[in-house]
């Protein structure tokens, strides 16, 4: 793994003897996705990142590694910044006005803030999937086929479209119907048929912000399901207010807070990140447990 010192005051960059990563070309070309599963591979490297919206701090100095291949859980009371940080993964708070990003986030070792980053890019390799299902306004074929529409994939759309509607677990429920609205489905259709669209541009991360809560128990479960066969193959970062949800999915889980100083001002800050079966049977600090036994958030 390369060492990466942050500079005072400033971006993050590689140390002085790690030759810095080559931003000129395009991040897809440079990155070599091993797929060795004994290995263990490192896809961010979070190192101090902070993230302000209109000069106020709202989570500061976050450093974790999220591993490839496992379900990373971010777990914390409402407003401690588990969803601007989930958005740091995939440069979707360069969408939202005043909000910046401080610190470095190496993905695959490629500072993902580099100046030559295109972040349409990082955004297909790094899906999204949020609270409340999204999907488009078009039938459930052409909400799958949106993505590889765009980039420019014309031969063979239904293969990919049906690969991944299987990959989602909705194949067998949609396949007669694939012409009518995706508003037809039901809310955990739905929500799989958004993490279809994700699946359908062939991504190598997927984040979800609590993907399950506006979703029954059953619909919850098969979403739960779904993450654990999706890891087989994809890294999955998920924010998520279900604690039980957090021990019964994720592998490691990220526990977050709010400080309030003086004049009030909250700012979220990472507690404690470790395997999920530690964070639950034996935290190291009396603020994980404190909230994982409901004492507090
Ligand atoms: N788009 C935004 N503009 C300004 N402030 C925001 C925005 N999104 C979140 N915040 C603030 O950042 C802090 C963290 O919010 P958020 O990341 O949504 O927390 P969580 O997902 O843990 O509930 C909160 O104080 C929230 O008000
Ligand atoms: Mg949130």
């Amino acid at each position: 793994m390369r060492t990466l010192a942050i500079k005072p005051g400033g971006r993050a960059e590689p140390s002085a003897d790690e030759p810095r990563p080559d931003m000129t070309r395009p991040i897809d070309d440079d990155i070599v996705i091993e797929d060795d599963p004994e290995q263990d591979v490192v896809v961010f490297e979070a190192r101090e990142v902070t993230v302000s919206y209109s000069g106020a701090v709202a989570v500061e100095g976050v450093t974790l590694d999220v591993h490839a291949g496992r379900i990373t859980a971010l777990i914390g009371p409402s407003g401690c910044g588990k969803s601007t940080l989930l958005r740091t993964f995939n440069r979707m708070n360069d969408l939202i006005p005043g909000a910046e990003v401080s610190g470095l986030l190496a993905y695959h070792g490629h500072d993902l803030y580099g100046r030559d980053v295109d972040p349409i890019d990082v955004r297909r390799r790094i899906g999204m999937v949020f609270q409340r299902p999204n999907p488009f306004p078009k039938s459930i074929y052409d909400n799958v086929a949106f993505g590889p529409r765009i980039s420019g994939i014309r031969q063979g759309l239904d293969e990919v479209v049906e690969r991944a509607l299987h990959q989602a677990a909705l194949w067998d429920e949609v396949k007669d119907k694939l012409r009518r609205s995706a508003f037809a489905l039901s809310g955990g259709q739905q929500q799989r048929l958004c993490i279809a669209r994700c699946l359908a541009v062939e991504p190598d991360v997927i984040l979800m912000d609590e993907p399950c809560s506006s979703l029954d128990p059953i619909a919850t479960a098969r979403i739960e399901d779904l993450m654990t066969d999706l890891k087989r193959e994809y890294t999955i970062v998920v924010v998520t207010h279900n604690m039980q949800q957090a021990a019964r999915v994720s592998d490691m889980t990220a526990f977050m807070t709010t400080d309030v100083d003086q004049t009030g001002h909250r700012t979220g800050r990472l507690v404690e990140y470790d395997d999920t079966d530690k964070m639950f049977t034996n935290p190291t600090d009396p603020r994980t447990e404190g909230y994982i036994t409901g004492r507090f958030g």
